[in-house]
């Protein structure tokens, strides 16, 4: 029996807890260029669902400097990666951010999901599985660039948003991931600008990206939202309390909500049963 064979063999052992909230929603958060925004964003957006009720989980897949955890003043002790290795059980890595929001740190368990062997990620699988269960929405900060795990995540989950700044690598960077993702994945690129001057700014950021991939990759993009250049966002990092709980009406705050709200409000996301199962199965046909 392949690998392969026996994980999904493993996904249909998988007993599917009982709630009325059906599979979580999956979101994957990247950009083609580092320093742009995203961690800031990913915990930020968390808030936001979590103000509106959501049940939120962050996967923190970036081994970059400034963590999710750093962001929300937390110090965990344990990381993915001793779920993956049998050294620690699951809940030994929930460390609980504001609003209950579960932050999970990835350490090396998630970009080294090639080098996995079976056994490694069948923990991986029934990790995953366990925050389905309790999250509506699972929040996995990538990390920037190119690599083949953090395409595999984009590709089995159910939406990716890329966020870029109006900064012209920044949008250069963009158009690359954007194009590497297009290859093999039919679902609409989220796109949310971070760093804008104003709304026209925004606009035509977007109108700029949105006509080389219509034009070029014959794609379409949503936009999701702008977030403005705002220093608040700087004093939260420096006093490691998120931006929407430090200082809630600040500019970038009501941009951030905006773009939950996009998010969660946008009617076009069709809600089914089989979101989970669909992921776990792409990611282990990317491995
Ligand atoms: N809207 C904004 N207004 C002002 N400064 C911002 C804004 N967004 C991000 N920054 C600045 O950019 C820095 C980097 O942000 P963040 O760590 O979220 O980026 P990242 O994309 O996750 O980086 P990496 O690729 O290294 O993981 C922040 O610490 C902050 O100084
Ligand atoms: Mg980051």
């Amino acid at each position: 029996m392949d690998q392969a064979q026996k994980l999904r063999d493993i996904i249909g052992d998988q007993e599917v807890p009982e709630r009325d909230v059906i599979d979580a929603r999956i979101i994957t958060i990247s950009s083609g260029k580092g320093g742009v925004g995203k961690t800031n964003f990913t915990v930020n957006l968390g808030i936001a669902l979590a103000k509106q009720g959501k049940s939120v989980t962050i996967i923190d897949a970036d081994l970059g400097l400034a963590n999710v955890d750093v962001l929300f003043g937390l110090v965990p002790k344990y990381n993915l990666s001793h779920v993956i290795k049998g050294e620690v059980p699951v809940q030994d890595i929930i460390v609980k951010g504001l609003y209950d929001i579960n932050i999970i740190s990835g350490g090396s368990g998630i970009m080294d999901l090639i080098d996995l062997d079976s056994e490694q990620l069948e923990k991986l699988i029934h990790t995953l599985t366990y925050f389905n269960a309790v999250s509506d929405y699972i929040l996995i900060d990538t990390g920037a660039g190119l690599s083949k795990s953090v395409l595999s995540f984009i590709d089995a989950a159910s939406d990716v948003i890329v966020v870029i700044t109006p900064d012209p690598t920044s949008i250069t960077d963009a158009y690359a991931l954007v194009k590497n993702i297009v290859m093999d994945d039919q679902k609409k690129i989220k796109l949310i600008i971070n760093r804008v001057e104003s709304n026209e700014e925004g606009d035509e950021v977007f109108g700029k990206m949105h006509q080389a991939v219509s034009k070029f990759l014959n794609r379409e993009l949503e936009n999701l939202g702008y977030i403005f250049e705002d220093n608040n966002l700087k004093r939260a990092v420096r006093r490691q309390i998120p931006l929407l709980e430090a200082y809630p009406r600040a500019i970038a705050s009501k941009g951030i909500e905006n773009i939950a709200y996009n998010l969660d409000n946008n009617g076009k996301y069709n809600k089914n049963n089989n979101s989970f199962r669909s992921f776990l199965n792409k990611l282990i046909n990317k491995i």
